[in-house]
């Protein structure tokens, strides 16, 4: 599924799309220019390395010319030993110098939809409140959870795709994706 974002009224400019293994290396430049190199230390990386995102919730917003303007991913992980699946979200990142264009915006509810879609129960996230709240994310059902390692509580935000997915959650998160070497040697064999 593709979303296209009109800016200006003119023809859409940027389409959300999945990623693609040829997108591979401009979302890591982006990243790197979007955050710098402190994004690698935080936590939610912890539930990050070494594993794939989420089934089907890798994507891009992509300029006309194939470029890569945006980028979001959704990984699976488990609230607590044993616990629940969700989703955590991360990292969103839009290139510099198109920021406040409304790619975030609408990388954000398409990464949003396509989780829905695919019937995950519930997306957390660590980021800022105020922006986040748009989409209707808050941490008023994130107080029992824990990352796994230094994160400021308060910015530890969560989304139901499901009502009531979130109720009496508790424990540290835990990475519950598919492994990237597992993956590599399936899609050699
Ligand atoms: C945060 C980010 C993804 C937003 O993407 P974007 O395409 O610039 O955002 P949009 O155009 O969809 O939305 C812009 C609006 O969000 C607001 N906004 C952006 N960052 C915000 C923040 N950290 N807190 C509160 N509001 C924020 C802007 O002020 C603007 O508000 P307006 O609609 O009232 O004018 C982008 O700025 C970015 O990549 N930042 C660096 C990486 C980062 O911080 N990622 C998020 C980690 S929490």
């Amino acid at each position: 599924m593709e979303m296209p974002v009109e800016i200006g009224g003119h023809a859409p400019a940027f389409m959300m799309v999945a990623e693609t293994a040829a997108d591979v290396s401009a979302r890591e430049a982006l990243l790197d220019r979007a955050m710098g190199p402190k994004r690698r230390k935080k936590s939610s990386e912890k539930l990050r390395r070494g594993r794939r995102p989420s089934e089907g919730l890798a994507f891009v917003a992509r300029d006309a010319s194939g470029g890569v303007a945006g980028t979001v991913r959704l990984w699976d992980v488990r609230l607590g030993e044993g616990g629940a699946a969700a989703l955590l979200l991360g990292p969103l990142a839009v290139d510099p110098s198109l920021k406040n264009a409304g790619i975030g915006s609408a990388l954000m509810r398409h990464a949003i939809a396509e989780a829905a879609r695919l019937g995950h129960a519930a997306i957390l996230l660590v980021g800022d409140a105020p922006y986040y709240a748009r989409f209707g994310f808050s941490a008023e059902k994130t107080g029992s959870l824990a990352m796994p390692g230094p994160y400021e509580r308060h910015r530890l935000l969560a989304l139901e795709l499901v009502e009531g997915a979130l109720d009496g959650v508790h424990g540290t998160l835990k990475a519950a994706g598919r492994k990237l070497k597992a993956q590599a040697l399936t899609s050699a064999a």
